[in-house]
């Protein structure tokens, strides 16, 4: 399972990889959200950050990209150390769904959403943080996800009112919540929020590094600060495991074996506990609105340093 010493040949192989998997034109951009469809199809980037703080990239890795749906672990966590496993957990169930993201499946009489990795749940995740208005949730939201990345993130404002303009599944979901009695609040500040919190601006580098955190048991290698508790570090990484990659987490976790999470901007973050953390970027994205370059990037990886956890 070792990668080996943090000098020993990584830049060479992501090097490799992004040879390798960059000529593909398998794949699409995102077009539901009408910002996303002008992103560059053909951009590629590989960054891994290990425990000890070292950091290997390829390609396009200092572009900046929206976190999208890789945003939801990480204020999964927020939520968790805001409320409570317990209370979290009677709001937004932690059962895979076999569908896709934007499913309109709920728990049927509750309208619980099955699991935070999905928008339902990731919509009702963002609702149950902390803060007296929407603009300060929003704002301990981004501070977090800055804690995990090591540095200030920003948002971009055209995607954020891109998807604003036109995100009516995700609002409609939100109304349905709220209809049975399971999201409370008012739908449009939730949704802004949620939507602001998926236009988030990172790298892969920045994916890396969050990951890493995560890897690290909750403490981010490069700023050595701690973010999480280890024992929520576990209850994360265990949602990712089983819903991650929505209706590919079977698939993902039989090839390659550790926690992930996409985003539909073409980000991936996948943890190796213990040893490090990768980040992917590449907008062209398969059926399940997977990155096709960073699912064949971790794939490679994944059998090449044999990371399967299992
Ligand atoms: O809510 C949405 O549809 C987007 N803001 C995020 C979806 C997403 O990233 C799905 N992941 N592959």
């Amino acid at each position: 399972m070792s990668i080996g010493p943090p000098n020993g040949p990584l830049s060479r192989i992501l090097d490799e990889l992004h040879a390798r998997f960059g000529p593909t034109t398998d794949g699409q951009v995102a077009s539901y959200i009408p910002e996303l469809a002008s992103a560059d199809p053909t951009l590629f980037g590989l960054a891994l950050t290990t425990m000890d703080g070292f950091g290997y990239a390829s390609g396009a890795a200092a572009t900046e990209f929206t976190i999208q749906s890789v945003s939801k672990p990480f204020v999964y966590a927020l939520a968790l150390a805001d409320r409570g496993m317990d209370e979290v957990l009677s709001r937004v169930g932690v059962e895979p769904t076999g569908d896709a993201f934007n499913a309109i499946t709920l728990e049927p009489d509750t309208g619980r959403p099955l699991n935070p990795m999905v928008n339902a749940g990731a919509l009702l995740v963002s609702s149950l943080v902390d803060g007296a208005t929407a603009a300060d949730r929003f704002e301990r939201i981004r501070g977090w996800l800055s804690a995990f990345a090591g540095r200030e993130l920003r948002v971009d404002e055209k995607v954020f009112r891109s998807e604003q303009l036109t995100g009516d599944r995700n609002r409609a979901i939100a109304y349905l919540m709220r209809n049975a009695g399971a999201l409370s609040g008012d739908v449009d500040e939730i949704c802004s929020v949620y939507f602001r919190q998926c236009a988030v601006m990172v790298t892969c580098e920045d994916l890396a590094t969050m990951a890493a955190t995560l890897a690290n048991g909750g403490v981010n290698p490069l700023t050595r600060r701690r973010v999480l508790s280890d024992e929520l570090v576990g209850r994360v990484l265990t949602v990712m495991t089983t819903c991650g990659m929505y209706d590919h987490a079977g698939e993902w976790m039989l090839r390659v074996g550790v926690p992930a999470k996409s985003g539909v901007a073409g980000g991936i973050c996948a943890v190796l506990p213990g040893q490090l953390g990768i980040g992917t970027f590449s907008p062209a994205l398969d059926a399940t609105g997977h990155s096709v370059r960073g699912v064949l990037a971790c794939n490679e990886l994944s059998t090449r340093f044999g990371l399967h956890l299992l």
